[in-house]
């Protein structure tokens, strides 16, 4: 049974869903206009598709990942495939998921974007949102602070990524047709990595 987890990944599809225009709307102006309903399209899949029956929160995990990859489309859906996909491979076989496994299952997500999307921080991606969450919640955990705290200072920092993307020009995906144009505008994919760690936050804390 996976019951947690599956409630956590039907929270985040839920969040996902709430905010699909608002994702649309960001993607409207430096993209295509699909990001938000690309997203929806996947977590809906996922809401219907995976079960709170899988053997562990690593099945859970992969089947989000292969559902992810194989609904969302657009650049987005095998980079976010990829991201849940290689952090089910951390909690392979476990049945609850610790502060540390965590920190690991975060680390192996951002590796396989980063691996898939040859991106680096400071590119105007989702990335500018998940390296700094990271390194905050890596930070707290290691200075000895519990799950929840340390969710709150990667929540601060997603936050402060998707400031950041504001400021600079996307050198990667299709905002980067745009080049300097896309200053002043936050990133969709930052955006919606954001709301998921806040989900994640939210579920934590109970
Ligand atoms: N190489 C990359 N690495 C990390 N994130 C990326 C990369 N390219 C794009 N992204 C993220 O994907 C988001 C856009 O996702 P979206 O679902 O709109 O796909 P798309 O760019 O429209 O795809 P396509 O151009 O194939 O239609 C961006 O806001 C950015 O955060
Ligand atoms: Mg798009």
């Amino acid at each position: 049974m996976s019951t947690r987890i599956y409630d956590c990944l039907k929270c985040i599809g839920e969040k996902i869903i709430e905010n699909k225009d608002f994702l649309t709307d960001l993607d409207r102006e430096i993209g295509d206009a699909d990001h938000g309903v690309n997203m929806a399209r996947g977590f809906q899949a996922v809401i219907e598709k995976v079960s709170q029956d899988e053997a562990d929160i690593g099945a859970v995990l992969k089947k989000t990942g292969m559902t992810l990859l194989s609904t969302v489309g657009g650049a987005s859906g095998p980079l976010y495939g990829t991201a849940y996909m290689e952090a089910a491979k951390v909690v392979a076989g476990k049945q609850e998921m610790s502060a540390e496994d965590f920190k690991l299952c975060l680390q192996a997500a951002i590796a396989g974007i980063q691996k898939r999307g040859k991106a680096e921080k400071g590119e105007k991606t989702m990335l500018d949102s998940l390296i700094p969450a990271l390194e905050a919640y890596t930070d707290r955990i290691d200075a000895g602070a519990g799950m929840a705290e340390a969710l709150d200072a990667a929540c601060k920092a997603a936050n402060e990524g998707i400031e950041f993307t504001k400021t600079i020009a996307a050198t990667k995906g299709r905002a980067s047709y745009l080049g300097e144009r896309s200053i002043g505008h936050q990133d969709p994919g930052a955006t919606s990595a954001t709301l998921t760690l806040e989900v994640i936050r939210d579920f934590i804390k109970g």
